[in-house]
């Protein structure tokens, strides 16, 4: 196997092949990722929910995400890792935004998303581009925004909005951005703006017609339980298997059955 790159996400959807994204914030994970030939992994700032335990995704500064990038770094070989930049980690001015984004390409992410398609954003995407920092662009729902479109609402629900968001994802696509999310969109407006685009969607609660799909890990593999969103399929149930093993391991314990002669020397 060799390292994926960019060119790798255009030629699945030149060829009408579909794109398997997900996310991973430790060296197991990534591992797992890995050699299930996984196309991407994000590292995402879910991570301040998922791994953190924080109400949501305000939390977390770039260097704390510097730190699970380069777990991830380490245990993916193959796979190309996207770093997500945190809230107000690219917000202020192009240079933070450039600045910020190197350092994750310094800690082993092969390519930075950002959230949004403002000036500001659309010229950050093209001065990363041109330094050599590829980017995924993030449309749609946006968790950084949340407190201003007033939570978690579907987006591409009128003509209207829906032509908004495809005007930004064609301005952030001439900007150089490699591809582009897709959250929590109506299905037929993604496909919409799928079809309308030259480089890959990849959604989130936008429907089965985009060219990818990407998912938090420990959602899809029933690892983090707090809350399970209607886009989210249980491929695998850790939580309860996890939950099973520690409580054999307190039990044999408590009866003197672990360890045995097999563990002791
Ligand atoms: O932070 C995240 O995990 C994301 C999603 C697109 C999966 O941004």
């Amino acid at each position: 196997m060799t390292k994926k790159n960019i060119l790798h996400f255009q030629k699945l959807k030149d060829n009408g092949e579909k794109i398997a994204l997900l996310t991973a914030y430790d060296y197991s994970t990534a591992k797992v990722l890995d050699e299930a030939d996984i196309d991407g992994i994000l590292v995402g700032d879910s991570l301040a929910m998922v791994a953190l335990g924080y109400e949501n995704t305000y939390n977390i500064s770039i260097d704390e995400m510097l730190v699970f990038i380069k777990a991830v770094a380490r245990g993916a070989k193959n796979s190309f890792i996207i770093g997500d930049m945190p809230f107000m980690s690219y917000n202020l001015s192009v240079e933070q935004g450039l600045e910020n984004a190197s350092k994750m390409i310094q800690a082993g992410a092969n390519a930075v998303k950002l959230e949004g398609c403002n000036e500001h954003i659309l010229e950050l995407v093209k001065r990363c581009v041109e330094s050599g920092i590829p980017v995924l662009a993030h449309l749609g729902f946006t968790p950084q925004l949340m407190q201003t479109i007033g939570g978690h609402k579907v987006q591409g629900k009128t003509r209207e909005n829906t032509e908004k968001i495809l005007e930004c994802a064609k301005k952030l696509e001439k900007a150089g951005a490699f591809a582009v999310v897709l959250e929590l969109m109506n299905s037929e407006s993604a496909k919409y703006i799928t079809e309308n685009l030259e480089i890959p969607t990849i959604g989130i609660g936008a429907g089965a017609d985009c060219d990818g799909q990407i998912v938090v890990t420990d959602d899809i593999l029933g690892k983090f339980t707090d809350f399970k969103p209607k886009f989210v399929k249980h491929f695998a149930n850790i939580h309860e298997v996890s939950l099973n093993g520690v409580k054999k391991y307190s039990e044999e314990v408590k009866k003197g059955l672990f360890p045995s002669e097999n563990e002791s020397f």
